[in-house]
């Protein structure tokens, strides 16, 4: 049997600087890049339940914060495979300049979707619309080549419509009954998909823990079985867990150590927990590792 491709980067979540990680990436050794960077909140991110969190405290000017960004992203392009792509997760503070960026790296060809993933948690202001979604930005190595699994959600709207003898909706063409796909209409580029709620079994206590739907959902579209799925800002492992349980392999890494603790706690590595945070949902977390599939969107 042929060894999968790149087995030696596989099942690893490092401590390091991404940069420094990515230089020793060889080319075209990754079939998705999913990245949820810093999102020059100019803060520190912490939580009540994290030991020390990470930085996102930049200079008043971005240039600083684009430069840091757009090098990685250079050697993130570099590192994808010819049908590989990349899902960049930011929100309103920066999203314009680095879709810029991506522009020049990827070229404009290769732009794919700008994902709005949209939920209702959070406060509201008296001065503007209340800000409710994040922004993936979604690019092929090489649109036309790159992987995509259509995939489907919700339900068609029928009301007024003709139902056959077994209850089936359908519209009256001329070329006559047109029915409806039963798995839904095809999925649009706007996500509905709660945060996090505070109780949440997969909640680990780092700030800015994503959903596993929302990976689960980016994961299943956009690679398949056994491909290798990377996330260089890993944070809690969020993009990790989802890859393991939809049969990818995956490699991530973070700069910060206790990040790298819950990762590897949450993937089942062995020398996990130097800063391991809230026991109980690191071990719910790990447990439902092992029930497989979760089918979660
Ligand atoms: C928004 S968080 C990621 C959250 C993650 N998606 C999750 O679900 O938990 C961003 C992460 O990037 C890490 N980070 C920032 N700069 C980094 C760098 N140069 N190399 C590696 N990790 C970095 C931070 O330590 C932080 O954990």
């Amino acid at each position: 049997m042929n060894p999968k491709p790149h087995a030696h980067l596989a099942g690893t979540v490092a401590n390091r600087d991404n940069l420094d990680l990515l230089r020793e990436f060889p080319d075209a050794c990754c079939d998705l890049v999913y990245v949820d960077p810093p999102f020059w909140t100019r803060k520190r991110r912490t939580s009540a339940q994290s030991t020390n969190g990470y930085d996102d405290r930049w200079p008043e000017d971005i240039a600083e914060y684009l430069d840091y960004l757009t090098v990685r992203l250079r050697e993130m392009h570099r590192v994808l495979a010819d049908h590989g792509s990349l899902c960049v997760h930011l929100d309103w503070r920066a999203v314009h300049y680095v879709k810029v960026s991506l522009d020049g790296i990827f070229s404009r060809d290769n732009f794919l979707n700008e994902i709005i993933w949209t939920y209702r948690t959070g406060g509201v202001s008296k001065q503007w619309f209340g800000r409710k979604h994040d922004t993936i930005l979604l690019y092929a190595k090489h649109r036309g080549r790159h992987t995509f699994n259509v995939r489907r959600d919700g339900a068609f709207r029928t009301e007024g419509l003709n139902y056959d003898d077994q209850g089936r909706p359908y519209k009256s063409t001329k070329n006559g009954p047109l029915y409806f796909h039963p798995d839904g209409p095809v999925m649009t580029d706007v996500w509905d998909i709660p945060f996090l709620s505070t109780v949440a079994a997969e909640r680990t206590g780092y700030p800015t823990q994503k959903p596993l739907a929302l990976l689960d959902r980016i994961i299943r579209a956009v690679s398949n079985p056994d491909d290798l799925v990377a996330d260089f800002f890993c944070g809690s492992g969020t993009a990790l867990v989802a890859a393991e349980r939809l049969g990818r392999r995956w490699t991530g890494c973070d700069i910060e150590p206790e990040a790298v603790a819950i990762s590897r706690a949450r993937m089942g590595l062995s020398d996990a927990i130097h800063a391991a945070p809230t026991p109980t949902a690191l071990d719910a977390s790990t447990a439902r590792l092992s029930e497989g599939n979760t089918g979660s969107t």
